[in-house]
């Protein structure tokens, strides 16, 4: 067997909002220990931990205070070490997500780094002097709002942040942060925790020469680009740079020494994010460099699910050789799927459809808490807003925390079950019909679905560890081969709302296996499929 992380599926869970077990209205760990068994049952291999450690909670847990503890709301390292034995019982592996472009500005690193241009760690993050005129040291905007750059009297000098002004960010080109970063993962592995997701691992490193990042052409500038002033630049200087150029060969070299730290240990994973940022995704992750996998945000970020643009993304991941994916719909940072691609209300055929689509991709398969339930964002009153993104933009626009509501366990009870206190996001209203409790029980049920496809994507070689070739099919129908060894699957889609047909041609009379979805019909060599409806098939 090769490494258990190839075609695995991993289970995200945002801990605050997963079960909370002492009324506190906080998710934590005892509650996610809890739900282990639920975890286990549906099939998946391994859970991703969004962060755990001591934080301020400006970004709710992105922005570390203290990288070696558990922070006291979710828990305590006792807790923790029971996490991980109960988890590995039951044959699930513990992934920690790990933020090591930046810390808080709370960090005992960066309140020593900012006394004075003299402290022993002066130069752990990246200062500068002001222009002349007293402005920003360059045109970097952060990705939350306003200048990349902030001042601190004491040592009048700007600290850039890619974030908010209290994440700012670790200067990883000095070898004494890297070293201290790499002590971080080597401590949790010693904890033996199996891997690890790296947090923007696109802006690890930016140009040592601060030059401005160029506009974003106009004409090229989308609906996307015009949601925020961060997005009308090219953040090729602070983020995303060309990775051949002597910044790029550096970067790759960090993360070649995390991988190797993982590597001390058997049998570990890490995987990272980079954003829009595909063409780092070749460079950065590799069989034998970068890290063993990594994502970008094409599919998060899509709102229109045609053929065209999912083989675009299918035949961008094959152009890199040596690339092993992950793959990945949602997460604690963009709308949920059925809410981006459905009419915004509960839709379980899309749902159903957009799960089996996403387990029969090519990669590690990485699922988002409640993304087995086929929930819808919530809405999150003004009142309730906790992101800091969403505050700063309501109403246009309401952040992340429509995806982060808490997980609806049991319709009957209060607050879906999650918790006995206050939530520290309100339950979505209509997520109580959607609790687990509800889907148990219902053979048609997106839970009943789910369990379904990562079971047979869990037996079936090839969607696991196969090949992934697009086979034209027009505009409505995508349909997809993968292959391995002996076993040869088609997977058809209907992306469209209306009913639509596809000739098989020679694969005719392939027998139709696992968990489709929706109508199906296979006559005279011809597949009709239903709106939103899926077929697998396998070839004799
Ligand atoms: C995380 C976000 C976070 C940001 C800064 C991201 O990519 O997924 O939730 O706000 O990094 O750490």
């Amino acid at each position: 067997m090769g490494a258990w992380w190839r075609g695995a599926s991993v289970y995200q869970i945002y801990p605050r909002s997963y079960c909370d077990s002492n009324g506190d209205g906080i998710g934590d760990l005892p509650g996610i220990i809890s739900k282990l068994d639920y975890i286990a049952s549906l099939g998946v291999d391994a859970i991703w931990l969004s962060p755990i450690h001591p934080s301020p909670n400006r970004d709710y847990g992105y922005d570390v205070a203290d990288y070696f503890g558990i922070a006291p709301e979710l828990g305590t390292m006792d807790d923790f070490a029971r996490l991980l034995d109960e988890a590995h019982q039951r044959g699930l592996k513990v992934i920690l997500d790990e933020v090591v472009s930046h810390t808080s500005d709370q960090h005992p690193w960066f309140i020593e780094s900012r006394e004075s241009r003299h402290s022993p760690k002066a130069d752990w993050y990246e200062w500068q002097d002001p222009k002349a005129d007293g402005s920003v040291p360059n045109n970097w905007l952060a990705a939350f709002g306003g200048p990349a750059w902030s001042y601190w009297p004491q040592r009048r000098q700007y600290y850039f942040h890619k974030f908010l002004r209290e994440q700012p960010k670790l200067n990883l080109h000095n070898p004494a942060v890297e070293e201290a970063v790499l002590g971080v993962f080597d401590f949790w592995l010693k904890k033996g925790v199996d891997g690890f997701r790296l947090d923007v691992a696109h802006s690890f490193l930016h140009d040592k020469m601060l030059r401005d990042n160029p506009p974003i052409a106009v004409d090229e500038r989308t609906h996307w680009h015009w949601s925020h002033a961060s997005n009308l630049q090219d953040h090729v200087f602070d983020n995303g740079f060309p990775a051949d150029g002597q910044v790029g060969v550096e970067h790759r070299r960090i993360l070649d020494a995390i991988r190797a730290v993982c590597e001390r240990f058997e049998d570990r994973f890490v995987f990272a994010e980079f954003a829009e940022a595909p063409r780092l995704l070749g460079h950065f992750v590799g069989d034998r460099y970068g890290v063993h996998s990594g994502y970008t945000f094409g599919f998060l970020y899509n709102r229109d699910l045609t053929p065209r643009f999912v083989a675009q993304e299918i035949a961008l991941y094959n152009s890199f050789a040596d690339l092993w994916p992950c793959q990945t719909f949602s997460n604690h940072d963009v709308p949920r799927t059925v809410s981006r691609y459905g009419a915004g209300g509960r839709d379980d055929a899309l749902a159903k459809q957009l799960l089996l689509l996403l387990l029969c991709l090519k990669g590690t398969v990485l699922l988002y808490q409640g993304e087995e339930l086929g929930l819808a964002d919530a809405p999150v009153g003004r009142e309730h807003i906790r992101d800091p993104f969403g505050a700063l933009y309501y109403p246009v626009f309401k952040g992340r925390d429509p995806c982060r509501t808490p997980m609806p366990w049991h319709s009957r009870r209060a607050h879906a079950g999650f918790t006995s206190g206050t939530p520290w996001l309100p339950v979505g209203p209509l997520h109580g019909a959607q609790a687990v409790n509800e889907q148990e029980g219902d053979k048609d049920s997106v839970l009943l679905f789910a369990r379904e496809a990562v079971r047979f994507r869990r037996e079936s070689l090839a969607l696991r560890l196969g090949g992934i070739d697009v086979i034209e099919a027009g505009d409505q129908m995508l349909a997809i081969e993968r292959a391995h060894g002996d076993e040869t699957l088609l997977c058809v889609f209907n992306l469209s709302g209306e009913p639509a047909s596809l000739e098989l041609g020679e694969r005719a009379g392939w027998m139709e296996v696992g968990p489709g979805s929706g109508r199906a019909e296979q006559a005279v060599g011809m597949l009709h499929l239903g709106p939103r409806a899926a077929f697998l098939a396998r070839k004799p």
